[in-house]
């Protein structure tokens, strides 16, 4: 039992629920807020390739519909539709969308095939990055 468990569950929960008929790679992604509210996320892919969304982008939308505007942490889970979960990194625009509400210290918590979390915080992840201070 991990501190973690309840945000993993949530995002593997979310990843079952991804709609990606076109890569068949699955993403699951669940964000803690500060009040400890959990707002989870999955990638819903296009025929229209460029369109799709990623899993974190839509954990993002349903913490902002829910009315909070900053994420503590975020776990992260993904791999092939019929396959074991890999360790599914956020992709540069996802990086960049975590950091407009996470800041640099945003946890993000990924996980080794054999269930080892990796945390590494939003700086770790985009260093020397722009965010909405610059403006
Ligand atoms: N994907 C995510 O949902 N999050 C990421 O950070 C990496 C990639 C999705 C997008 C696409 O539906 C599938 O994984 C393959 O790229």
């Amino acid at each position: 039992m991990s501190a973690l468990d309840d945000l993993f569950a949530a995002a593997e929960a979310a990843r079952r629920r991804a709609y990606a008929p076109y890569s068949r790679f699955q993403v699951g992604a669940a964000i803690r807020d500060p009040d400890g509210r959990i707002h989870a996320g999955c990638n819903v892919e296009n025929a229209a390739y460029p369109i799709g969304t990623c899993a974190e982008a839509g954990a993002l939308a349903a913490m902002v519909l829910a009315g909070a505007d900053q994420i503590a942490e975020i776990a992260v889970v993904g791999g092939p539709e019929h396959g074991a979960e890999i360790l599914c990194p956020p992709c540069g625009g996802c990086r960049q969308r975590i950091r407009e509400f996470g800041g640099l210290t945003a946890r993000v918590h990924l996980r080794e095939p054999d269930g080892t979390v990796r945390t590494l915080t939003l700086d770790d992840l985009l260093p020397v990055s722009f965010g909405p201070e610059h403006l």
